[in-house]
């Protein structure tokens, strides 16, 4: 559904995490920021030179810088703040982490034998590089009055989705950053906050076994059914404009509703046809 600008973003400066290819959710995401007159740098891990599109992106969202740094070293994201912060001639407005990979999850290692170096080259990628990325822009007083930091996390993180696994932790881990530097940002006028977005085909989600089960079970749930990239985009520009500058340090839902249900009628029908019973 095409959407008309808002201005939501008019003035504002920052950074984008993670956009990789279209369907990333961070695409959607600068493609927003744009629409609502943001300015931005793209960033994304130095491999992605390889396979991603960043240089295309940057053409569609009016020429943006793309300044690549793997978000596990700080001193790549030091370089990305001052190199930022001397493109826009001062410190930005907002920053987007979208970043996350499941290096267990991808290689369909169970939870009960995870390999060790992989769980925590996991929880670093997918959650303490926020950490990180917070820390950095701090360090280098990279955050304006009035700052925005939004991070794209899943249910996953307080209910158990079996083949979600080590995943599970990492956004666990990740919204109890969002809470402890919540509080800790709250006296520089700062926020954060985490988007939990429902499931999306894109690249990181695709390499979850299960993953379209767990597609299909979450849009026969959701009342809205599920919320596309476009829509995660479009609550993600809410949260960096100034219309939410009282919000902070909370894991919000843009899920079709369906973190509020517990059984549906359509989960009902299904699993009713699968053991082949008659309902009343
Ligand atoms: N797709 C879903 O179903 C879904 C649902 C809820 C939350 N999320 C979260 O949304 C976020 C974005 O994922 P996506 O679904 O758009 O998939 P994606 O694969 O398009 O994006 C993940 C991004 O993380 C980047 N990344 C990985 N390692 C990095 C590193 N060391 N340094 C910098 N960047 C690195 C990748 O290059 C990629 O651009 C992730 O945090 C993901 O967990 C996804």
């Amino acid at each position: 559904m095409p959407v008309k600008s808002y201005g939501l973003l008019h003035g504002k400066r920052g950074v984008i995490f993670g956009a990789m290819v279209e369907s990333s959710i961070a695409w959607s995401i600068a493609e927003a920021v744009h629409r609502e007159g943001g300015l931005m740098v793209l960033s994304n891990a130095p491999v992605t030179q390889r396979f991603g599109k960043l240089d295309e992106l940057s053409k569609i969202v009016g020429d943006a810088p793309v300044i690549y740094a793997d978000a596990t070293s700080q001193e790549d994201l030091d370089g990305l703040f001052a190199e930022t912060t001397e493109h826009f001639g001062g410190p930005i407005d907002f920053i987007v982490h979208s970043i996350g990979m499941g290096l267990n999850v991808r290689k369909d290692k169970e939870y009960t034998e995870l390999n060790y170096d992989w769980y925590h080259k996991t929880l670093d990628i997918s959650a303490i590089s926020l950490h990180r990325v917070v820390t950095s822009a701090l360090e280098s007083n990279s955050l304006a009055d009035g700052a925005s930091i939004v991070t794209i996390t899943y249910i996953g993180a307080q209910r158990i989705f079996s083949k979600y696994s080590e995943m599970g932790d990492a956004k666990a881990l990740l919204e109890s950053i969002v809470r402890s530097y919540g509080y800790r940002l709250g006296g520089l006028g700062v926020r954060i906050n985490a988007v939990s977005q429902s499931p999306t085909r894109t690249t990181a989600g695709q390499g979850i076994a299960g993953f379209d089960a767990m597609f299909d079970f979450a849009e026969k749930m959701s009342p809205l059914g599920n919320a596309d990239a476009e829509s995660c985009a479009d609550y993600t520009v809410t949260l960096l404009s100034d219309l939410t500058r009282s919000v902070t340090m909370q894991t919000l839902y843009n899920d079709g509703g369906f973190s509020g249900m517990g059984m549906s009628d359509s989960t009902i029908e299904l699993i009713t046809q699968a053991v082949g019973k008659t309902e009343k």
